[in-house]
């Protein structure tokens, strides 16, 4: 069977795709299993997605590992998510350097085990100078943290006469959220079915087409991942413009 990759149009990729990676506890329920089993068939559907990603060279891929309201969870899922993650990033640090992908972390990481804290730190410092695509890890991550952060890191440079308030644009705001280095998301991904963003990412999404799949994430496979790509290419996306505009400019 022919893959839906070879239809992708490689000069209308999308630049920034970000995941919401949901449906683990059900796909694992599904089948009389604790949720936790959810979790750890989670991480080949995280390597589909990193490999999909590279195999088109889309140059930056975010994905919402853990987020800062999933730490409300039982103390037990909790301390296999972390293990999980440390055990991942372990096994996988080679494979991400020598793909050359550059490692980035969102989050509030100072909540993470120590030991994850140090894996990552060391993960993205030994991918620093990778050119070749970015991995984003949204760990511990919640938007409105990050917009309340920006807001109070702004209103100290305006008290302390750093920055004036004239001077306070969409791109300065920008500067002071834990995604300062990434370009906008294009395109949000949802699996799971259900439809919400679930505090991920809300400044960042302000344009990008969402697409909410019903498949559970640790279903998900390459080729969902290129029919996502399809799918957005097949989209107008006009910022506010008219269609007619759209096509003028071409
Ligand atoms: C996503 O799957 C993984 C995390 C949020 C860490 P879930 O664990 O939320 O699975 P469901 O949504 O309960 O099925
Ligand atoms: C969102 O999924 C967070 C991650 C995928 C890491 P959740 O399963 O935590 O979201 P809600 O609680 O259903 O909105
Ligand atoms: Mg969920």
């Amino acid at each position: 069977m022919q893959s839906i990759k070879e239809k992708l149009n490689p000069d209308h990729l999308p630049k920034h795709v970000a995941i919401i990676m949901d449906g683990n506890g059900r796909w694992a329920k599904s089948r009389g299993k604790e949720r936790t089993f959810g979790h750890k068939h989670a991480i080949q559907a995280v390597r589909n997605a990193v490999n999909a990603c590279n195999e088109i060279n889309i140059p930056y891929l975010t994905l919402y590992t853990f987020s800062s309201e999933n730490w409300n969870r039982p103390q037990d899922e909790v301390s296999t998510l972390m293990s999980l993650i440390s055990e991942t990033l372990l096994l996988e640090a080679e494979d991400i350097f020598s793909k050359g992908l550059r490692m980035h972390i969102i989050g509030d990481i100072k909540k993470l085990p120590p030991l994850v804290q140090e894996q990552l730190m060391q993960l993205v410092e030994i991918t620093k100078n990778n050119d070749r695509g970015n991995l984003v890890l949204a760990l511990s991550y919640g938007s409105q943290k990050e917009i309340l952060n920006a807001v109070k890191q702004i209103s100290a440079e305006v008290k302390s006469g750093q920055l004036n308030e004239e001077d306070i644009t969409e791109e300065v705001f920008e500067k002071h959220l834990y995604t300062k280095d990434l370009p906008p998301v294009d395109l949000l991904v949802r699996t799971s079915g259900e439809v919400r963003i679930s505090n991920f990412l809300l400044w960042q999404i302000a344009y990008a087409e969402l697409q909410f799949l019903d498949i559970l994430w640790p279903d998900f496979g390459k080729e969902d991942f290129f029919r996502c790509i399809y799918d957005y290419q097949n989209k107008e996306r006009r910022f506010g413009k008219t269609s007619e505009q759209l096509d003028e400019q071409i």
